[in-house]
């Protein structure tokens, strides 16, 4: 009972009530229409064809007098075909010619239009059909009664107005049958998006609308839906990360800030009390900005700052970094090598771009540096350009390279490889470098060049 009054409270329901009614009335009209046309228009005929004979009766009658008239009335019942019902009476009401047996009852006027029953005799049987008539007065006492059997045509009329009926209910049911059938069928599918997400809601994260693979609208919106609840298990699965890399991460500095405080105080000495505290500034420095490059990640993973974004000339940027870092690597004793093509724009965040591209540079300065004593002499070449609509920049050392297992990982929160533990570092540095590319709609490409690396920035092109 409950189903049912959904069925008939649903939107699709009420639709299809709207569009059967529409219907309804439209093939009511056209069939209204078939009806007057034949039945009525008819019956029209038939009455003039009686006015017109009376007319020419009347005729005979002044014409050749009451002689004349009563021969034309018998010769006229007297054919069986015409149909024609005629009564003619003199002035006491004594029938003098025709085919009816008396005058009908309603007869009482002047003169005007009767329908009555009348018998007609057939061969071996009586029937009872309707007759249609014009009876007058005329002239002396007379009465005058032309007419017509009208049963065919009622008959007929009947079964127009049957047809239509018929064909109204018909309309009305399959209308009504289909609309409940519709409306079930688009309330299963409606119901299964709600199950779905009263499962997500009770925490089964990686449940999904089931998709009937017949790409209509349904499906569509349930596609949609399907890729919003993937991109959102993705958003809390890199929160959880975060926790955990926050929690695991920053637990060893601060224990270690912790001990060393712990040792100054038990030692209680002036200079131990100002190395542990100068040491103590250090690490919070240091703590503070892997906070704000875990800030950073995570600002551009949630792609807040995309709707400040406006165009940024990279080559600008690329020239710009390039000489900020050009005497460091100098100092290094290698050589930076800037080639950006000119006039190439993004739409983008020039601050996180610069930041990205500043990062790649000093895990090139940090890590393709020749060992002490070797004579190779580091070599970094920064690059911007065009490809397929895409603007690269790109940022080659002569270095180790990472080893093709660590390729996916090192772009990971945390993640420094063992031969790197020397450097100073806290492992998030490629982390934003990626977050930028997504928040860019682009993406972070490392290739190893056996020696050495390419670290490919690919951002799409302003067009
Ligand atoms: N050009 C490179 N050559 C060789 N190894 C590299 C290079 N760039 C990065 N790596 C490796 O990838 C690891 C991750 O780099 P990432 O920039 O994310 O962190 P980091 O440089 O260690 O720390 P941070 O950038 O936060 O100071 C590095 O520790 C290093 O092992
Ligand atoms: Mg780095």
């Amino acid at each position: 009972m409950r189903a049912n009054l959904k069925v008939l409270n649903s939107s699709t329901f009420r639709m299809s009530a709207v569009y059967l009614v529409v219907f309804a009335l439209s093939v009511g009209g056209i069939l209204w229409y078939v009806y007057w046309n034949t039945a009525v228009l008819l019956e029209r005929q038939t009455d003039e064809t009686i006015r017109t004979e009376v007319t020419s009766l009347g005729e005979q009658y002044r014409q050749g007098g009451l002689a004349r008239l009563l021969d034309t009335v018998r010769r006229r019942s007297a054919q069986e075909s015409s149909r024609g019902i005629y009564y003619f009476s003199n002035q006491v009401g004594r029938r003098m010619s025709g085919n009816l047996d008396g005058l009908p009852a309603d007869a009482l006027g002047k003169s005007g239009w009767i329908e009555f029953p009348y018998e007609v005799r057939g061969t071996d049987d009586r029937r009872t059909h309707r007759a249609r008539a014009y009876y007058t007065r005329l002239s002396g006492g007379f009465t005058l009664l032309v007419g017509r059997d009208v049963e065919e045509l009622r008959q007929f009329a009947q079964l127009i107005r049957n047809t239509l009926y018929y064909a109204l209910a018909l309309a009305l049911g399959a209308g009504l049958g289909g609309g409940i059938l519709m409306s079930r069928n688009f309330l299963k599918r409606i119901d299964t998006i709600s199950d779905t997400s009263r499962s997500i809601r009770a925490g089964d994260m990686s449940e999904r609308i089931p998709l009937r693979g017949t790409n209509d609208e349904i499906d569509r919106l349930s596609q949609n839906l399907n890729s919003m609840l993937d991109q959102i298990e993705r958003l809390m699965a890199g929160m959880r990360e975060v926790s955990d890399n926050v929690a695991h991460d920053l637990k060893t500095p601060l224990t270690r800030l912790r001990a060393r405080v712990e040792a100054a105080l038990r030692e209680n000495s002036k200079p131990a009390f100002k190395a542990a505290l100068t040491e103590t500034l250090e690490e919070a420095d240091e703590l503070l900005r892997i906070f704000n490059a875990l800030l950073s990640i995570a600002r551009a993973e949630a792609g807040q700052t995309r709707d400040q974004f406006a165009p940024v000339d990279v080559t600008e940027i690329v020239n710009e970094i390039g000489e900020l870092y050009e005497p460091l690597v100098e100092d290094a004793g290698g050589a930076l090598e800037i080639d950006a093509v000119d006039g190439l724009q993004v739409s983008g965040d020039r601050q996180l771009l610069a930041q990205a591209i500043a990062n790649l540079i000093d895990n090139a300065l940090k890590y393709a540096k020749p060992p002490e004593g070797s004579d190779k002499k580091l070599q970094i070449g920064l690059s911007a350009t065009t490809i397929q609509g895409n603007t690269v920049i790109s940022i080659t050392d002569n270095g180790p390279g990472i080893p093709a297992r660590d390729l996916n990982r090192v772009t990971e929160r945390f993640v420094r490889l063992d031969t790197s533990r020397s450097e100073p570092g806290s492992g998030l540095g490629l982390s934003l470098v990626q977050g930028v590319a997504q928040l860019h709609e682009g993406e972070l490409s490392l290739i190893n060049r056996n020696p050495g690396l390419t670290a490919k920035l690919i951002l799409p092109a302003l067009a």
